[in-house]
């Protein structure tokens, strides 16, 4: 017997289409991307969210490609893509839940002769940027603590 399903009130399917598309615009973000793990928000509320600390990333990355103590090392590099990375990486060194999708510290700055001081030169930018978005000192001190172990990766 075919499979019969009872007639659709079509006069209210634009009416229902409209409803779900309203739940999901007002569905808080749950993942940072379509495959990463579900966020905890809670982790990040103190760097705006996931977004408030994608913008600041965003804003770190441009400081660092302007800042002429370092910027050459970055003439080459796609600025997006290298945010979307860190932002996937402070996001989980911060608890915040996500996956960082990108290659190895030791494997991204491999050869490029990054000395202690371009190091600090690049954490300043990034202080300077967190002071920017306004993160309290403490949350600022969390995140840089947490990239201090990755200097012995990246500083030849
Ligand atoms: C704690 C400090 C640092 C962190 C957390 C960090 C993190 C990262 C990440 C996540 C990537 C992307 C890796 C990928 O492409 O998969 C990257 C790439 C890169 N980093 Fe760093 N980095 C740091 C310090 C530095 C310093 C001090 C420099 C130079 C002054 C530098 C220069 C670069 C460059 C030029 C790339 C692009 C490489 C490419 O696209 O091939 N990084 N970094």
């Amino acid at each position: 017997m075919p499979l019969s399903l009872p007639p659709l009130p079509w006069r209210s399917v634009p009416a229902a289409m409209l409803a779900a598309l309203l739940v999901v615009a007002a569905t808080p973000t749950l993942h940072a991307q379509p495959g990463q793990p579900p966020l905890d928000e809670a982790a990040l509320a103190p760097y705006g969210g996931y977004r408030g600390l994608g913008m600041m990333t965003e804003r770190f990355v441009e400081r660092v490609t302007k800042n002429p103590r370092i910027g050459h090392f970055f003439k080459d590099v796609e600025a997006d893509r290298l945010a979307a990375l860190l932002t996937e990486q402070f996001c989980a060194v911060l608890g915040g839940g996500c996956r960082y999708t990108g290659k190895s510290m030791r494997e991204a700055h491999e050869g490029m002769k990054v000395r202690q001081a371009d190091f600090n030169a690049l954490a300043e930018d990034l202080q300077a940027a967190m002071t920017e978005a306004g993160y309290p000192q403490w949350a600022q001190r969390r995140l840089v603590a947490r990239l201090a172990p990755m200097q012995r990766e990246i500083v030849e």
